[in-house]
């Protein structure tokens, strides 16, 4: 006998496969422990924060710090284990039925699919053509469909590490008001380009961002939402009363509070990843393309899973982006901190001999 839902009978569980290496650059994590930057400040807001207590000012005073760094109202900041916690939590509120489903580009977060799957909400892609444009009139008239219940938009894109235009967003935004548009901005610190100045004008446009890559946080579990007032209200339907813990809002209100450092290693590593271009470039085979991201990702044509494998000896860890034909042979190496990756130069100028 089967106890659950029927769809999930064929389904397998979230898993993340990646080679376990001394060099992880592989998920877009930094090789920064955040702990050495705000232990003073996590201490102190740890020592008075109420441990037995539901109930916390902590949790008032990260919402105003996260909307004070967002540039918006508290009333329009919703926080979360993770962006992953977030975008599930709202695959959860959009879906209406079993024909319901989300449009998105491809190649693009692979994990849309994963948690959409979880609950029951179907997933329908655009492909990116090989200068990760799309079509946009494909991408408009698919989520204009009546099952149609979110669009989502990751900006900049991961795997492709490429910004959308700006004003195809804002095309896609306002041809389809009355469908909420989730657009991911993960990597919003490395690129500097955010829509959320423009959420007055686009009442159905939804930013996700996150604490793992630019704060450094990924085991921290940490992302917020900001939308309309009204969006957040509606969003705070399907999560569960006290949703993160206390220990989790302390940390995250302490990085906030030491921004300017996690800031300073952001613009450090955007300095990294524009030299890497540069000389992977100058690399005779390998095709590069720029990155608004922690990551680059490029291609050593058919010996691009040999690459893989080898700097798998070499103790780096490379994630595989393969998958979709746009991507075919690609690799993605992350922007980790400068250690990993100049023995990532020298593991590959080995490798081509
Ligand atoms: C585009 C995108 N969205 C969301 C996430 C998940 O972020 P978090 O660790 O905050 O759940 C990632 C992580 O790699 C990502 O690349």
């Amino acid at each position: 006998m089967y106890l659950f839902r029927k769809d999930l009978e064929q389904l397998k569980a979230p898993e993340i496969s990646v080679p376990k290496a001394e060099r992880m650059m592989c998920l877009n994590e930094s090789c920064v422990n955040p702990l050495e930057i705000v232990s003073a400040d996590f201490d102190e807001i740890m020592q008075r924060a109420p441990q037995n207590r539901y109930q916390a000012d902590v949790s008032g005073e990260l919402r105003q710090a996260l909307a004070d760094y967002a540039g918006v109202d508290a009333a329009q900041i919703l926080f979360g284990n993770g962006a992953d916690d977030l975008i599930y939590h709202l695959f959860v509120a959009v879906r209406e039925d079993a024909n319901s489903f989300a449009t998105a580009l491809a190649p693009s977060y692979f994990d849309y699919k994963t948690f959409a799957r979880e609950v029951g909400l179907q997933t329908r892609f655009v492909n990116l053509d090989r200068e990760f444009g799309f079509d946009l009139d494909e991408y408009i008239s698919l989520a204009r469909e009546a099952n149609c219940k979110l669009a989502i938009l990751c900006n900049p894109n991961n795997p492709t590490g490429n910004l959308l235009d700006m004003n195809d967003l804002r095309h896609i935004i306002r041809s389809i008001p009355d469908k909420p548009i989730l657009v991911d901005e993960t990597y919003f610190e490395y690129s500097k380009v955010s829509l959320v100045k423009e959420l007055g004008e686009f009442p159905n446009l939804i930013i996700i961002r996150s604490f793992s890559k630019a704060f450094a946080a990924a085991g921290l579990r940490f992302g917020y939402v900001v939308s309309s007032a009204e969006n957040i209200l509606q969003l705070r339907k399907v999560q569960t009363t006290f949703h993160t813990s206390l220990l989790v809002q302390a940390f995250a209100l302490a990085i906030l509070r030491n921004r300017e450092s996690f800031l300073k290693i952001v613009s450090q590593t955007i300095a990294i990843r524009d030299e890497l271009y540069h000389w992977l470039i100058g690399v005779e085979g390998i095709r590069v393309k720029n990155s608004s991201t922690n990551f680059l990702t490029f291609s050593l044509g058919e010996q691009s899973s040999e690459l893989f494998n080898y700097l798998i000896t070499q103790g780096i860890a490379l994630r595989d982006v393969g998958a979709h034909p746009v991507l075919k042979d690609h690799l993605r190496v992350t922007i980790s901190c400068m250690e990993d990756v100049e023995a990532f130069k020298i593991a590959l100028v080995k490798f081509l001999g």
